[in-house]
């Protein structure tokens, strides 16, 4: 397994493994991405099989400017406009009308693309560095929990790339939030940014999908969970393990904050040390469940399905 530190010298060696059609997982805001050149269709193919992810669930395809998404996209309307300048780089993919050459592969078959810009120095420098666009999704076998630092990253996956970048723990540890441009803006997938601070910039209402609204490709009902069983619990005994939001009352509990943001933060290493504790099933504190709490009752529901 090759950890490299986010030196100069080293982003450069991973941005010319990368154009040479390695695989690498990087550091972002969000969570741990295996990469591979966006350009290099052999490369973002073999993505689907390091993961077992199923061929017609799209890549988000990440960038270092605005110059490059264009690039990738037919056209950039004036709702991406302002979403980039206020939200980008971060935690935001959008997704919009693909050029003609951009391969299928990575679109699984549709006629969006999903763009990107990571906020994270390792993560630009070798975009930059390589002046390449990155395929990438979360780092983590299909289903399972998004790698939030680099002890949790599978080791199977973590053999078969060129090298894993360590960026330390990732600063927001849910995925970016995911919306649809391509007609009525369609929150896809709720992220650290939120509906009500995407429908300021628009001044508009903006839908996020569930009833009526149709489905993306790749959002499954069970999703990002840890290997133990779990469900959604109003309160956890003395004797029982999980996640809680009060003091833990036993070494199988472990408490996470009251402020969404650090929840989130800390949730899926939360779940993967509870993994390790070899239990038969965990309960999961119910969190408040007002809007602030919208990524992260996301994915405790796909989590528990
Ligand atoms: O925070 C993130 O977005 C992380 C980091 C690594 O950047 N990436 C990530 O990628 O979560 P992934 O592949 O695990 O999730 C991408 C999601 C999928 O649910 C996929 O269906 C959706 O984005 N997506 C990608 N392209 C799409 C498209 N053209 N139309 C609709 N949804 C799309
Ligand atoms: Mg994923």
């Amino acid at each position: 397994m090759n950890i490299l530190r986010p030196t100069r010298e080293n982003l450069d060696d991973v941005a010319v493994a990368l154009l040479a059609g390695q695989h690498a997982i990087l550091p972002t805001e969000t969570v741990y991405g295996l990469a591979a050149n966006a350009a290099n269709e052999e490369a973002v193919r073999q993505i689907f099989a390091l993961k077992g992810r199923p061929a017609d669930n799209p890549l988000i395809v990440h960038v270092s400017s605005l110059k490059q998404a264009e690039g990738f996209v037919a056209e950039l309307p004036e709702s991406a406009h302002l979403l980039a300048e206020a939200f980008m780089p971060g935690p935001l993919t959008l997704v919009l009308p693909k050029r003609p050459e951009v391969s299928s592969i990575i679109t699984g078959g549709l006629n969006t693309v999903a763009i990107r810009m990571p906020d994270h120095p390792a993560c630009l420098g070798i975009m930059e560095l390589g002046n390449l666009a990155l395929a990438m999704p979360s780092a983590n076998i299909f289903m399972g929990l998004s790698p939030t630092k680099v002890e949790m990253i599978n080791t199977l996956l973590a053999e078969k790339v060129y090298a894993i970048v360590d960026g330390g723990a990732c600063r927001f540890g849910i995925e970016s939030t995911v919306i649809d441009l391509t007609g009525e803006p369609t929150i896809l997938r709720p992220g650290s940014i939120s509906r009500e601070e995407i429908e300021a910039v628009l001044s508009r209402e903006v839908r996020a999908r569930g009833a009526g609204v149709r489905n993306s490709p790749g959002m499954y009902r069970r999703h990002y969970a840890p290997r133990t069983p779990c469900r959604i619990v109003a309160s956890l005994g003395s004797d029982q393990p999980g996640l809680v939001l009060d003091r833990p009352s036993n070494s199988h509990q472990i408490q996470l904050p009251r402020d969404p943001a650090e929840y989130a933060r800390q949730l899926y290493a939360a779940m993967a040390e509870l993994d390790t504790h070899g239990l038969p099933e965990f309960g999961i504190v119910a969190p408040p469940e007002d809007g602030r709490w919208t990524a992260v009752w996301d994915r405790l529901s796909k989590a528990t399905a």
